[in-house]
């Protein structure tokens, strides 16, 4: 009935379907929040340095073998605060419920106030716009400050904001405010408080009440969380997984967020590519009438 002039256009048609079933696929996204370690991993001023020393990298026998030692502050790159980090008697690393290492991601975006204003801070008005668009912050939540300070890692003048390096009196980066974090505690059942900058309490802070304040209450801190940008500001889940270290005051994590798109942009998408395969499919017969016909 059709010659082989139609085969092109019926592999545009399986095309069309074939991407409808990948994006069905891709349907579940995978964010990784963590930055990689190595010498450069950016520590806060005062630890030992990173230590990655090769064991055995060779051809041993009749197979390849490669193996290594490293060592590592606590408090460096990607990492977690335990409560017991500022406050005595409460978890340590080890102890820390696995429960309250997954939770439901708030991403608080305040990229334009700290671009303005490298000193600031989340504010309580910061939480209540988050919350005008999608609702009280969940049960478990973990919530993420996203202030743009992932483009600045791992240079440590940039990421401090500051000449001196191992000076803190001379940081200058954002962070959460205290008022905040009272909010969150005395009004929200929050699981983790994090921020993509060094420290949970702002770069001129002389006394880290947030530090304190979360330790206290047994709230978990995350400290360098990278690439927020990639993560919707609400509806992932966010996982928090940090080593666990044995008496830790905290410790490196891979921190990952997993979300799934928006069904109505999904189901756009399949509309499309029906609508594509279904007018290349006519366009396609019309032509080859047309080159018959001529
Ligand atoms: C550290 O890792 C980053 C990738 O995350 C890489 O670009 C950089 O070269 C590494 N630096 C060192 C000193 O190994
Ligand atoms: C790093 O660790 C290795 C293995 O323990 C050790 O031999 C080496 O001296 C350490 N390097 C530094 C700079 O401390
Ligand atoms: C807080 O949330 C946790 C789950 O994340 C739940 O187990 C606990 O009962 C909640 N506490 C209150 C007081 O609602
Ligand atoms: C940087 O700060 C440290 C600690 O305050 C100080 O000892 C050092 O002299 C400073 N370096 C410069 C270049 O100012
Ligand atoms: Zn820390």
């Amino acid at each position: 009935m059709f010659g082989s002039e139609v085969v092109p256009f019926l592999l545009l048609v399986f095309l069309g379907v074939s991407m409808a079933i990948i994006y069905h696929g891709e349907n579940t996204r995978v964010v990784d929040l963590t930055f990689a370690m190595n010498a450069s991993t950016v520590y806060w001023p005062g630890s030992p340095d990173f230590n990655f020393t090769i064991l055995n990298r060779q051809e041993i026998g009749n197979h390849w073998y490669e193996a290594n030692y490293f060592s590592t502050a606590e408090h460096g790159g990607t990492h977690l605060d335990a409560p017991a980090h500022f406050s005595k008697g409460k978890w340590r690393t080890h102890e820390i419920p696995v429960e309250r290492l997954v939770g439901p991601g708030v991403i608080i975006d305040v990229r334009s106030k700290a671009t303005a204003n490298h000193d600031y801070r989340v504010h309580i008005p910061d939480i209540e716009v988050w919350e005008s668009k999608y609702g009280n912050i969940p049960q478990g939540a973990i919530v993420l400050m996203n202030s743009g300070w992932t483009k600045r890692y791992p240079d440590k003048s940039l990421v401090f904001n500051s000449e001196n390096t191992t000076d803190p009196e001379t940081f200058h980066f954002p962070a959460f405010h205290e008022d905040a974090v009272k909010w969150l505690i005395q009004h929200r059942n929050i699981s983790i408080v994090g921020v993509d900058t060094p420290s949970l309490d702002y770069g001129q802070t002389k006394t880290f009440p947030v530090h304190q304040l979360l330790g206290a209450n047994n709230i978990i801190g995350l400290e360098n969380v990278a690439y927020l940008d990639k993560v919707p500001e609400h509806s992932a889940i966010i996982f928090a997984g940090v080593t666990k270290l044995y008496d830790g005051s905290g410790g490196p994590a891979r921190v990952i967020a997993i979300y799934t798109i928006d069904s109505s942009n999904y189901n756009t998408l399949i509309t499309i590519s029906i609508i594509t395969s279904i007018i290349t499919v006519v366009l396609s017969l019309l032509i080859f009438r047309f080159c018959r016909l001529g």
